[in-house]
């Protein structure tokens, strides 16, 4: 038995069926991490994997970034948790508005489902209004509001038990990329307080928005009084230092950011307009609280994320946006070459493969492509040392940590792991 196998048996006893979070669980067992450097994770039985999980998108610089480190041992030395507020914070938040000019005020949160929860209770509470707007197949955290026809770990489930019906009754779910059904729902109600929406959806495999989507959306919302919320926890500083959001050129009312805001740590914030920000306790009458809010050291990892991004902004983002745009086409290559029917989404760092011969546009047709062949690419992959999250209902991502040569050997195993597949 392997160490991975030891460890988990032991983890089923321990854990509930031996992971922390969903996502991770896949048969037979997952793989035990030991380390990660750079663009490269080994397992507890010593493999070496490239990895394009990338903290499901957290690692926009690789693992185990100098900067990252430096500032985060730092702070180490000075303290870990203050509980009264530091310049550091400050620094975060100037430096979010920065990047983000629609995040006029910002509070630093420790996760993005507490972002989201955030954000959705301060729409609620600005407006004075009760249902929210979501797109089925997007996910924004597992807190109830959110998890309706929700993406990524939830897909396998309508919605979660424990989760009184009542509280679904709040959400209204709508099909991501249909304007106009979008606006027959929001027109003729005056009950929505928000609409929270990945902007790239990134949860149901990638989707991007199509032309004059987001611009549809946030037209009518602004005319309607509705807040409208940018869930870019995975779209944040991935898209463009400024998120997708400088990407379309589209200003949402308030963002969400998590992932990429701390490059491997807990950082993550909710913003906004002013006059929503204000809602909050203690002048404020919403309230949001924790402990861990700001701590130095999620706040140092952000800080230095930002400026280490900032810093290689001109030269990185293009670099991604190429290579993934080749391996992309690799992957399309090499299914064409087996005959294997498939749609290939990828945008700037960004890539999923649907094993479908229909486009994928939303989620019903991204629940039409074949779940179970991707489990075998995903299984084929491992095999030929290259780790992807394991489920169709999420998205490949690169670092700044690959090179070209990374890259190529990422493409060469998904056209060996197909071509096995095809014979
Ligand atoms: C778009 C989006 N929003 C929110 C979340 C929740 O973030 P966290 O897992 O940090 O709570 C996720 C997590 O994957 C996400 O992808």
């Amino acid at each position: 038995m392997g160490v991975s196998e030891e460890l988990a048996v032991r983890a089923r006893h321990a854990i509930p069926h031996g992971v922390n979070s969903p996502v991770r669980h896949y048969d037979p067992y997952p793989f035990f991490a030991e380390r990660a450097e750079g663009c490269r994770m080994w397992d507890a039985d010593g493999h070496s994997m490239i990895d394009m999980c990338n903290g499901y998108g957290a690692l926009l610089l690789g693992h185990r970034h100098p900067d990252i480190l430096g500032a985060v041992t730092e702070q180490m030395g000075r303290g870990t948790l203050y509980c009264t507020p530091t310049a550091l914070e400050v620094e975060v938040s100037e430096l979010v508005r920065g990047n983000y000019p629609s995040m006029e005020m910002s509070r630093m949160v420790n996760t993005g489902g507490e972002a989201t929860m955030t954000a959705v209770r301060l729409a609620r509470g600005y407006t004075g209004r009760d249902k929210i707007v979501m797109f089925a197949g997007g996910y924004h955290g597992a807190h109830d509001t959110v998890l309706v026809k929700s993406g990524s770990g939830s897909a396998s489930m309508p919605a979660s038990a424990g989760s009184p019906p009542g509280m679904a009754d709040h959400t209204i779910v709508l099909p991501y990329n249909d304007l106009e059904g979008f606006l027959d729902v929001v027109e003729s109600r005056d009950d929505i307080a928000g609409v929270i929406m990945e902007p790239v959806m990134a949860n149901m495999g990638l989707i991007p928005p199509r032309k004059g989507f987001l611009e549809g959306v946030r037209h009518t919302t602004k005319q309607r009084g509705v807040v409208l919320i940018f869930d870019e926890v995975v779209t944040g500083f991935r898209m463009s230092p400024g998120g997708a959001q400088s990407y379309y050129g589209v200003r949402p009312d308030m963002t969400t950011l998590a992932k990429a805001l701390g490059c491997g740590f807990a950082a993550a914030a909710v913003g906004g307009r002013r006059d929503i920000m204000e809602c909050l306790a203690p002048g404020g009458t919403v309230y949001q609280a924790s402990t861990f809010a700001g701590n130095p050291v999620a706040a140092a990892a952000a800080a230095a994320s930002i400026h280490t991004i900032n810093g290689m902004a001109g030269s990185l983002y293009p670099r991604l946006e190429r290579q993934c745009g080749r391996l992309a086409g690799a992957v399309r290559d090499a299914a064409a070459d087996c005959h294997m029917p498939c749609v290939v989404h990828h945008i700037a760092s960004m890539m999923q493969v649907f094993f479908t011969d229909g486009m994928v546009h939303d989620y019903d047709t991204a629940k039409r492509a074949d779940a179970h062949t991707f489990s075998r690419l995903f299984a084929g992959l491992l095999e030929r040392g290259i780790f992807v999250a394991p489920s169709q209902f999420e998205t490949a991502f690169l670092s700044a940590a690959h090179t070209d040569q990374d890259i190529d050997m990422v493409a060469r195993a998904y056209q060996d792991a197909l071509g096995a597949m095809a014979t």
